[in-house]
């Protein structure tokens, strides 16, 4: 029987890269996200490599992500890697300008979110056992702080000490537990972030050369096929022509 992987934000950036990068690998497929259409031309792209299951899900849902879960099919379980990734950020203004339901939704999504599909799948991976991985997408924004990144930074914050904290729980049944923390990447993530505005998603990434999806897929894949002995508890990536820089200092204005 093949390995099953369940990706959350399958419909577009690190998800999609993910799907078709563990289907090249011959792992069945269960696709979520919001946007069925999406979803569904996944399926028609990918399962004539591999079974492929889909199911239209918001992760802020709770009740949706238990009978997502309960509701797997025949074939689709156990689960041996769940990518945690549907996630965004919102409000790239700063923290006194951001409208509060903003903030909200990012909680609820990179954060409860994240925990609901997590609380829901960890019964199926602790089935599997010896082998199996949680892929939390986390982000730079959760250990390093900038101007605009308010909740979305904390929220990736949770993320990174969510991933340590669940490993000590887990570190007798074999699952392994990584937060994967990209720098910029090339995907729908900052046209989502200005709520549209392709201008300046395209600012962003002009002239320098950001991640891809298909390089985090990358990472993705590595950190969940690794010999079941080894876990990677964080792995930040940044593109080559990004760095920090100087330390903020409010001044006098002359
Ligand atoms: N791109 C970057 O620079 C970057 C850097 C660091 C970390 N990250 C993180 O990486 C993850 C993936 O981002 P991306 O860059 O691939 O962005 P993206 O292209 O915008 O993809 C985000 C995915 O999340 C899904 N999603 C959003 N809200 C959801 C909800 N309530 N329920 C279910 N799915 C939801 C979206 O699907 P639907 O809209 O169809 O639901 C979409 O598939 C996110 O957690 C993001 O914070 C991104």
């Amino acid at each position: 029987m093949s390995s099953i992987v369940f990706i959350t934000g399958a419909t577009s950036g690190f998800g999609r890269a993910s799907a078709r990068r563990f289907a090249a690998a011959g792992w069945s497929l269960v696709l979520t996200g919001r946007r069925l259409e999406r979803l569904q031309a996944l399926q028609d792209e990918l399962s004539a490599q591999v079974p492929v299951h889909i199911a239209a899900l918001d992760v802020r849902d709770e009740q949706a992500v238990r009978q997502v879960v309960a509701q797997l099919p025949e074939g689709f379980r156990p689960i041996k890697a769940l990518i945690n990734n549907a996630g965004l950020a919102l409000a790239p203004q700063a923290a006194h300008q951001v409208d509060l339901a903003d903030w909200h939704t990012m909680i609820d999504t990179n954060i409860k979110g994240l925990v609901n599909v997590t609380h829901a799948l960890l019964p199926t991976l602790i089935e599997t056992g010896a082998g199996a991985s949680i892929v939390n997408l986390g982000s730079v924004a959760g250990q390093w702080p900038y101007p605009g990144s308010h909740v979305y930074g904390a929220s990736k914050a949770f993320v990174q000490q969510f991933s340590y904290n669940l490993r000590c729980d887990l570190i007798d049944k074999g699952v392994r537990v990584t937060d994967i923390a990209p720098g910029m990447a090339e995907t729908e993530f900052t046209l989502v972030r200005t709520k549209g505005d392709q201008a300046a998603s395209d600012r962003l990434y002009r002239d320098t050369t950001p991640l891809s999806g298909e390089d985090i897929a990358e990472q993705i894949f590595y950190v969940a096929t690794l010999p079941a002995h080894i876990n990677i508890n964080r792995l930040e990536v940044m593109p080559t022509r990004q760095a920090w820089s100087n330390f903020a200092v409010d001044r006098d204005k002359a």
